[in-house]
This record gives C-alpha cells, structure tokens and sequence, in this order.
C-alpha cells in the first residue's frame, strides 16, 4: 500500500493539524510506503514572500520530524523538488473540467473568507490530483475539509485514464488480486480519522489559521498557555452541570483524555462541582504531557539543520525514482515523448 498526503507550509502547526492529520500520517508510516511532503506550492496561493516561505517550509520538516516521522521508513520531501509534478499538472489541466473546479468547498470557502481568485488558488486542486497520481498513491490520509479534493483527483484521473487509454473502463479498472489497473494513473482513496474529523478552535468555529483561533503546537508556553486560558466559555456557575457541546472545551479535552480522565470529566460536567478554569488547567498539563517530548526534540533538530536539509533531499530523490515510471508513461500517453 502506497500512502501519501501533503501539508501546506502556509503558518504554524496547530492542534487541528495535529488529530486531523498529522497524527494519522505518523502511524501510517508503520503501515505500508509512506510519502509525506511540504506542499510549498500549494502555499504559494497565500504566502508571497520569498524568505518567510524558505522559512516555513523549513519549520514544516522540522515539525514532522520532531512529530515522530521517521525518514528511514516514510519518505520526507519538499513538493518544489519534484519538477515532474508541475508538469503532470499541466496534463491533467488539460482534461479538468471548469465545472468540477468550480464545485470545490475550498476554493469557494476561500474566496467568501477574502483570498483572491486567482487562477493558483483555482487550480489548487489539480495540482493536488498531480501531487496524488504522480506516485500511483493508494491512500491519502487528509482532514474532512480535503476529502471533496481526493474526490476531484479520482474524477480527474479517470477523464485522463479515459482519454488516453484505449477501451479504459472505470467500472473494472483495477484487478483485486494482482491490483494492477489497466488506466495509467491509479485511483486513490481518502482517510479520514472520524473522531477527530474537525477540531474546534478556542473561539468555537473549526481551528483554522485563517480564523487566528488556533492552539499551535510549538509555540512558547506563556503564548500555548495564554491560547488555553483564552477558550471561549460562558458564566455556568462551577456548582451546576455543564453542555460538553456549548464551548470547545471537553472536546478538546477529550482529544488527549484517556478513558479514566474522560470518564471523570464526563462525570463532573454531568453533576457539576468544576468550573471552566479547572477544566483549562486540565487541558493545558495534558497537552504538555503529550507534545513536550516533541518540542524537546524539535529544539534539538533546529540546532542540526543539515540534517534536516539532508533529509529532504534523500526524500526527494527518492520520490523522484517512484514518480519516474509514472510520469513517462503519461509523456508517452499524451504525445510529449
Ligand atoms: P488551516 O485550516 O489552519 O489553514 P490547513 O488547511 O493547512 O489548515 O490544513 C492542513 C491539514 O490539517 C488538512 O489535512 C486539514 O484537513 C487538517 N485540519 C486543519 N484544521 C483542522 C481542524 N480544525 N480539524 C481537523 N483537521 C484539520
Ligand atoms: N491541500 C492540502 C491541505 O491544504 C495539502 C495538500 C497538497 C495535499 N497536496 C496534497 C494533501 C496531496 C494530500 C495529498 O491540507
């Protein structure tokens, strides 16, 4: 199984990054060939200053790295070093549909929040179809928000597979035993991890870095403590019971709780007895207790950063040999070659 997903260098990581996708692509490392990039490009459509993308894209490997990626079982690149992407990209703009793009949540959500259309932030995702299709991914581990865009590449891959490839049949692409496909490019599937399919952020909506209501995952602790203490609650008296859903506060909690912890939590927000600062309190030791061995080592890594650098390089080699086959055949398929 060939796993692979993509992580925007656009801004700081935050919880919602973390449990929506981040942790999953940890684990999967463990489960088949895992490929994991910094989508810089993609990060284009909102930052546009040279150095501050250097540098976030550097900070996006160091996050994964002090995460738990481990180069020597998932592969770790930066999506610019493979130039086979954007070319692969402009083959599938060929076969995309206006329609299909036009249809998009993201883009649409994007443009109503204040970004501008332009014609990157449209295409945003045929590029991701090229970052998914270019490695004949099998599955591709993404927040609910992305799954309409592994959707789109599905569609996408079969208007090419059905162009150019003759007598294709969407309907038996794929032979479940040898699982070779008779297309060109492989049809992928999205996973998204339910329980913590949207995260909320410390005001109630989606944590989102658009929405600066985030709690980031390396920030310093006066600034992670702050965030906490600043979760949006209300007046409930500590004596009375409290709605786990009327503020985001037991939903975090129950990210990091176990069984134990959320089962007295769901107890004293039933019969009441704790207020809301006891309960922030609470969050902020237990996201200390999960994440500070990560922020130990991502102070470590920073002091190390041609490792990091070597890294990305190793990663992208290796990505490139993957993506060799692959993009050939589309060069042949559609005449380039
Ligand atoms: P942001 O909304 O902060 O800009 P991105 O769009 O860069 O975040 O998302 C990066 C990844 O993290 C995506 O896979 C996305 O689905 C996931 N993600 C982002 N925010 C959340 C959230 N609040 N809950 C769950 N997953 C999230
Ligand atoms: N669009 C994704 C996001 O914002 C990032 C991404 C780019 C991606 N290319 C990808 C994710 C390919 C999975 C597969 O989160």
């Amino acid at each position: 199984m060939r796993i692979l997903s993509g992580v925007q260098s656009s801004g700081k990581l935050h919880l919602g990054n973390y449990f929506g996708a981040i942790k999953q692509f940890i684990e999967l490392q463990d489960e088949g060939e895992a490929l994991y990039f910094i989508a810089n490009l993609h990060a284009m459509t909102t930052v546009r200053d040279g150095a501050r993308m250097r540098g976030l894209t550097l900070d996006a490997a160091l996050d994964f790295l002090a995460l738990g990626l481990d180069p020597k079982k998932a592969t770790l690149f930066r999506q610019s070093d493979i130039p086979e992407v954007t070319e692969l990209f402009w083959y599938l703009s060929a076969v995309a549909p206006m329609g299909l793009l036009e249809r998009a949540h993201s883009y649409k959500d994007k443009v109503a929040k204040g970004i501008s259309s332009d014609i990157g932030l449209f295409t945003y995702p045929v590029l991701m179809a090229a970052d998914i299709l270019l490695y004949g991914s099998d599955v591709v581990p993404v927040g609910k928000d992305q799954v309409q865009h592994v959707e789109m590449t599905r569609d996408i891959a079969t208007k090419f597979n059905l162009a150019y490839v003759p007598g294709y049949d969407p309907k038996r692409d794929e032979n479940p035993k040898t699982r070779k496909i008779e297309g060109i490019l492989r049809l992928p599937t999205a996973r998204v991890q339910d329980q913590t399919a949207s995260v909320p952020g410390v005001d109630g909506q989606k944590m989102s870095k658009s929405y600066d209501n985030t709690i980031d995952l390396f920030a310093d602790d006066a600034v992670t403590k702050k965030k906490v203490m600043s979760i949006k609650s209300d007046s409930t008296p500590m004596e009375s019971a409290k709605d786990p859903n009327a503020n985001s506060i037991h939903a975090l909690l129950s990210l990091f709780a176990n069984e134990t912890d959320l089962a007295e939590i769901n107890r004293t927000y039933r019969e009441g007895g704790k207020g809301y600062g006891h309960y922030k309190i609470q969050l902020l030791d237990l996201f200390h207790a999960y994440f500070d061995p990560a922020r130990a080592r991502r102070k470590e890594l920073e002091g190390d950063l041609a490792h990091v650098e070597s890294v990305l390089k190793d990663g992208a080699e290796r990505a490139r040999k993957t993506a060799g086959p692959i993009i050939e055949q589309c060069r042949l398929a559609v005449g380039m070659k």
